[in-house]
């Protein structure tokens, strides 16, 4: 089989090892990729990332399966245009993949389905906003509508911060359109969970459940990041959390998933909230987590190319995921001054004998040395049979990487 897969982030470096596992794949281009796919077995990148001459691309070499990793090219419709010719391809159509790419459409539909999730009102004026803003409780949080790289959420712990946010997004427009419409919404108080899941429309299978770690600094403190690190599972998300989860939150989704006729063969990705009142859904992906997709992948059994296949065909009602027992953690290694500015283009090294617990991101393949190229430059993975033994495992491994200002949290997995 011939392979495209798109995105070029770790998590686009996690697909292709996963995937190549499998002995019917015999090649898989990486659009465009990074320092990781390329020196990835079976692996080639391809610098290309406009959707139609993906396209084109996909029809010229004969790509048997399509897999998409990142969002954006899921809100632009890349699978109702590869589909349109024909082409197989895994991941939801352009209107389902709006669960992610707006958030008043996401949280409008957790609504009719009644998902739990926080309360919320949606403003398109300014005005009504600011008034709205007089008279709820804080903290509170305010979003960006549409799809802002991660950036587009603000706690605000009063009503000075929220006024100054709602500015920002929408008469500022410090999101190039995508803060004009905005929600805002009531703040939830809790320990959060990945719980990334594989759906062919009529079945959902949740994965093992992930813990990211999304700020800078140990104890959770400083900045937001894309994610320093995962824990798998979740420690917080206990039989009774899932069994709550899957009826307040998974089934109701499903029902409406349904209901709306919508064409979803993906991953949906629930982004959660563990309170004292039981989990609320926070946001919907649709696509996998990053960095969660490099521990998740770590530890599951069962192969990722028949499960997507079997997703296709809409056969996952007769399809089991095997997991591996223990645990993962992975550290993400990044560039100091990230999540602000960073220099890039330091030499990586790693030792031969831990080359198979790296996932690289931002990072590039030059004359055959690879360089830092990104705030996030790779996660190192640890496997073992209790946290604690994951954790170690990781953590000696990142020993033997080394780049100049490598920064990274030492209390990933710590409960
Ligand atoms: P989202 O893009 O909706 O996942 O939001 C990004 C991050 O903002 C989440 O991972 C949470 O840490 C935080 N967040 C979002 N919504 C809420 C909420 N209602 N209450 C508390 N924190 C939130
Ligand atoms: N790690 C969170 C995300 O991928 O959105």
């Amino acid at each position: 089989m011939k392979i495209l897969l798109i995105g070029s982030g770790g998590r686009e470096h996690a697909l292709a090892w996963k995937i190549a596992k499998n002995e019917r794949v015999e090649k898989i281009f990486v659009a465009p990729g990074n320092g990781g796919t390329a020196r990835e077995s079976k692996c080639e990148n391809v610098n290309i990332t406009e959707i139609d001459e993906l396209l084109e691309f996909a029809l010229e070499q004969c790509i048997d399966l399509t897999v998409v990793g990142p969002e954006d090219p899921l809100t632009k419709g890349i699978v109702d245009k590869f589909k349109m010719k024909g082409l197989k391809i895994f991941g939801p159509s352009e209107k389902a993949a709006m669960l992610e790419g707006s958030k008043s459409f996401s949280k409008d539909f957790m609504k009719k389905y009644g998902v739990k999730t926080s309360e919320y009102e949606v403003f398109y004026d300014v005005d009504k906003a600011l008034a709205y803003l007089e008279t709820c409780s804080y903290p509170t949080v305010v979003k960006a509508d549409g799809l802002a790289a991660g950036k587009g959420v603000a706690i605000c712990e009063n009503k000075r911060e929220a006024i100054d946010a709602v500015k920002s997004f929408m008469v500022d427009d410090i999101f190039n359109g995508a803060g004009q419409k905005i929600v805002i919404e009531e703040f939830l108080e809790g320990v959060e969970a990945s719980i990334l899941s594989i759906t062919d429309g009529e079945t959902i299978i949740p994965f093992i459940s992930a813990k990211d770690h999304k700020q800078i600094f140990d104890g959770g403190k400083g900045p937001n990041t894309g994610g320093m690190g995962v824990l798998a599972p979740n420690p917080y998300v206990t039989k009774e959390i899932l069994k709550d989860f899957e009826e307040k939150i998974m089934n109701r989704t499903l029902v409406g998933i349904r209901e709306e006729g919508f064409d979803y063969k993906g991953i949906i990705f629930f982004g959660l909230m563990i309170t004292k009142k039981g989990s609320y859904l926070l946001e919907y992906n649709v696509r996998m987590g990053d960095p969660e997709t490099q521990s998740v992948l770590n530890l599951m059994e069962s192969d990722l190319l028949e499960l997507i296949e079997s997703a296709l065909i809409e056969n996952l009602k007769n399809t089991e995921v095997k997991w591996k027992n223990g645990a993962c953690v992975n550290v993400v290694l990044a560039s100091k001054g990230y999540p602000a500015s960073y220099p890039k283009g330091y030499e990586i090294i790693i030792e031969d004998e831990i080359k198979d617990k790296v996932f690289l991101a931002g990072a590039k393949l030059e004359n055959d040395v690879l360089k830092t190229n990104g705030g996030r430059v790779l996660s190192v993975v640890g496997v073992g049979e209790t946290v604690e033994k994951a954790r170690e495992d990781a953590y000696r491994a990142i020993e033997k990487v080394e780049f100049k200002d490598k920064y990274y949290r030492s209390d990933i997995g710590v409960i």
